[in-house]
């Protein structure tokens, strides 16, 4: 397998001492976590800063959104190149939040997909059911949309170059969080939609991961990692969990 990975999402939280704090702390302790991936997704005006503070270091960088657009008249919005060329690395597309709030569809987040591997980022595809469509039995249903419309645009092949984030969007900034059995039968179906192609693609798991559930999920044969929300803002909190994937 890759290199399990552990990914913050800070969303839209701090400033611009506190992300740079956060990044010099998590860089100066890198050591921590020898053995799993660690990228870091400040607010995108904090970007430049963190990157800085963790240049030299194993934490990687990036965005939470961009642009499905190379450049132009879209006042407000920030292109791949754009984030390639300042030293992000990832960039989260088709999270729910931002499939919620802001409209994003199935179809525009294949696109984000498609512009993120043109312009040399690794995009992470976030993708999940909502509590309604899993009482309805629906979960396999939505995310297989959610993945389909992508291999669609870009193929299995580009698409497994990416990776996958398993967020049910009943887990997120809930408290509850998938059961290790919930989130691996997920991912076990994810892996095998991807085919053999999808042996080495990494599918992480995010939703209320904090440092006390992460072992138990880290332990599951598709579970390669999380992306962690409200836990990744406490710097010794973010540690533990990277180390329990190292140990995982
Ligand atoms: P929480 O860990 O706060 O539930 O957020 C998960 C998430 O949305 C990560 O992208």
């Amino acid at each position: 397998m890759t290199k399990p990975l552990v990914a913050g999402n800070w969303k839209m939280h701090g400033n611009a001492n506190t992300a740079a704090e956060l990044a010099t702390h998590l860089s100066l302790h890198d050591s921590a976590f020898v053995g799993v991936e660690v990228i870091i997704f400040p607010p995108a005006v904090h970007l430049d800063r963190v990157i800085t503070a963790a240049a030299s270091s194993m934490v990687s960088v990036g965005a939470q959104n961009m642009s499905q657009w190379a450049s132009g008249a879209y006042t407000g919005e920030v292109s791949g190149e754009m984030l390639n060329d300042i030293g992000c690395d990832y960039v989260l597309v088709g999270h729910s939040e931002r499939r919620a709030l802001f409209a994003e569809s199935n179809q525009v987040v294949a696109e984000k997909f498609k512009a993120a591997q043109q312009q040399g980022l690794t995009p992470i595809l976030c993708v999940g059911e909502s509590l309604q469509q899993r009482q309805q039995g629906q979960t396999v249903k939505v995310v297989t949309e959610q993945i389909a419309a992508v291999t669609d645009l870009v193929g299995t092949k580009s698409l497994c170059k990416g990776v996958i984030a398993y967020e049910p969007v009943w887990a997120i900034g809930t408290g509850e969080v998938a059961s290790p059995e919930q989130a691996q039968a997920v991912h076990a179906e994810i892996r095998s939609q991807l085919g053999s192609q999808g042996a080495n693609t990494r599918i992480i798991y995010g939703g209320s991961v904090n440092a006390t559930n992460a072992g138990a999920l880290f332990a599951q044969p598709d579970i390669d990692g999380g992306l962690v929300g409200g836990a990744s803002l406490e710097a010794n909190e973010f540690l533990k969990i990277a180390q329990l994937m190292v140990q995982g």
